[in-house]
């Protein structure tokens, strides 16, 4: 290994249904951007971002963004075997997202790594006068499930980097 190049490699996956904000949280951390419009994952992409970890240690992530459509869920799920983490997303303004976060987290579960780490992200925190999920129901969820859990807006900058750092820390 060269001096100064990542030592650690680390690959994660988001998971959670359609609309949630993923992809915007991905894109909120690894190039700081945001986009309004609404437009689909279709399939499957990948990013990878360097970051420095709380240790010092410089970590290279590989960051998978699964398709919350149905149509793609056997795609998504074919990337979870031995899987090391994973970033949970609903959306604190839709209920439903919530109970799709749990379906999601037992697929996850059948196939990754049995100390896989997970973070259940509340996503779209901006939108307080929308809000269908108490941050409690997201702590007690969290809890039952030994999940890490932070509440966040990829619009507003919010604890976005904060969740990707504290579940690819804890992989390592
Ligand atoms: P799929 O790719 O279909 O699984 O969806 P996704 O989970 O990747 O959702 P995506 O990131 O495409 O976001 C869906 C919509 O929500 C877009 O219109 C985003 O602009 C919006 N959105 C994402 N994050 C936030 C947020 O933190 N706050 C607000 N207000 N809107 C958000
Ligand atoms: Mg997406």
């Amino acid at each position: 290994m060269s001096l100064g190049s990542p030592h650690i490699m680390v690959r994660i996956i988001m998971i959670g249904e359609s609309g949630v904000g993923k992809s915007n949280l991905l894109t909120r951390f690894a190039r700081d951007e945001f986009h309004i419009d609404n437009k689909s994952t279709l399939g499957m992409e990948m990013t990878t971002k360097t970051i420095t970890l709380p240790t010092g240690e410089i970590c290279q992530s590989q960051i998978w963004d699964t398709a919350g459509q149905e149509r793609f869920k056997s795609l998504a799920i074919s990337y979870f075997r031995g899987a090391k983490g994973a970033v949970l997303v609903y959306d604190v303004t839709n209920r439903h997202s919530l109970e799709s976060a749990r379906e999601w987290l037992a697929e996850f579960r059948k196939y990754a790594d049995v100390d896989a780490v997970v973070i259940l992200v509340g996503n779209k925190c901006d939108l307080t006068s929308n809000r269908e999920v108490e941050t409690r129901e997201g702590v007690e969820f969290a809890k039952q499930e030994k999940l890490l859990f932070i509440e966040a807006s990829a619009k507003d900058s919010i604890n976005v980097e904060q969740a990707f750092i504290e579940v690819l820390g804890r992989i390592t």
